[in-house]
């Protein structure tokens, strides 16, 4: 139990993620639904923007993205490496393909630009 003490205490400490890998994550697997702040695309129907999301009043858009491959519609088509099944893509859209250790990183983004979005 003590051994285990540090992983946990660590495991989401800020330092360790990086808000360039997350942005460029976005940029790769996001940005074909969502719209990404300084990068010029139109999302998709129904896909909310990040900027929308981060600056929601619902308190609760930090913990969709924690899970957000879990979340509909995603679970459809994120293949997270180190869950053993891949999901059943539908035709016609491409996969997306991320390791968890993607998710910090991510969140590191999203933090971030919901600070600069809600200055
Ligand atoms: C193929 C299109 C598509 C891609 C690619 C995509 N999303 Fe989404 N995402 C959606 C749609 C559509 C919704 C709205 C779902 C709803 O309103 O029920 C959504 C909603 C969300 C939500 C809010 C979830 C909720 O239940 O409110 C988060 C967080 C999110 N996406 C994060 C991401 C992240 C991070 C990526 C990239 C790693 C990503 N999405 C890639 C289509 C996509």
């Amino acid at each position: 139990m003590i051994l285990l003490l540090p992983a946990v205490c660590c495991a989401g400490h800020a330092s360790a993620a990086d808000r360039a890998l997350g942005e460029k994550l976005a940029v790769e697997h996001c940005r074909r639904c969502h719209t990404i702040p300084g990068e010029s695309n139109m999302s998709i129907g129904n896909s909310p923007s990040f900027k929308a999301m981060v600056t929601s009043p619902a308190g609760d858009w930090r913990y969709k993205f924690e899970v957000f491959y879990a979340l509909r519609p995603h679970a459809s088509f994120v293949r997270v490496m180190e869950f053993r099944s891949a999901p059943e893509y539908p035709l016609g859209i491409a996969p997306v393909a991320i390791s968890l250790d993607d998710i910090p990183n991510l969140l590191a983004y999203v933090d971030a630009l919901a600070a600069d979005l809600r200055k």
